[in-house]
């Protein structure tokens, strides 16, 4: 059964600290500190990005020469950062493509992070394809929007259609890893998946 979980812990206090807007932040964080995953001028496009603390992360990772396309269905805080740009927008419209295309101003992005999650129902019937529907969306947005040599960050929840989503990753992308960061709640089914170098 997938969780929901209490909104209050160690990484939720720290991310207020902070000045954080989620704990989220803290999934990019891992990655950043282990693979140096965001460059200095990178352009990245995050989906699943409200209330906003990878975006908030992500715009520091990829300073002032560099841009954050932060996609949410939810309204954000427009004023995250002046080099992140937030779209209103459903991964499942049409249209969505074309906004994001327009952000990166014609360019292709070097980087993608999904952090999509349905709203939990804690039914596993009902929220495993719906986590699977938004893992489909985020990865033909990737097929379209990322550049040869880009790579991927994207969560799923711990269901066998992982191992099939990281086989078909490993065809268009030099490495795949799976990764818990550490803010992963304890419990939690989620993982990322870590597609490096896209062929
Ligand atoms: C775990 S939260 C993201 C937290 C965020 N990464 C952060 O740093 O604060 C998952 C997000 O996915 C968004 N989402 C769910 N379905 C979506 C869809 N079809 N299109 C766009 N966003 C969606 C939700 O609105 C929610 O804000």
């Amino acid at each position: 059964m997938l969780r929901k979980h209490p909104s209050k812990d160690y990484y939720t206090t720290l991310a207020r600290k902070l000045g954080l807007l989620s704990r989220a932040a803290f999934k990019l964080q891992y990655i950043q500190k282990r693979y140096g995953f965001l460059k200095p001028g990178d352009k990245v496009i995050i989906l699943g990005s409200a209330p906003g603390g990878m975006a908030q992360l992500a715009a520091r990772y990829v300073g002032p020469r560099g841009l954050v396309v932060a996609v949410d269905v939810k309204p954000q805080d427009f004023k995250i950062a002046d080099n992140v740009v937030s779209i209103i927008a459903d991964v499942f419209d049409p249209e969505a493509m074309g906004k994001i295309r327009e952000a990166l101003k014609g360019e292709l992005a070097d980087k993608l992070i999904s952090d999509l999650a349905p709203n939990l129902t804690g039914i596993r019937e009902v929220d495993m394809p719906r986590q699977l529907g938004l893992v489909e969306a985020a990865l033909r947005i990737a097929k379209e929007l990322v550049r040869k040599g880009g790579s991927l960050y994207i969560k799923l929840f711990e269901s066998p259609e992982v191992k099939s989503i990281e086989d078909r990753l490993r065809l268009s992308f030099q490495r795949v890893k799976r990764i818990v960061p550490t803010a992963t709640r304890k419990h939690s089914s989620e993982v990322f998946l870590l597609a490096l170098d896209k062929k």
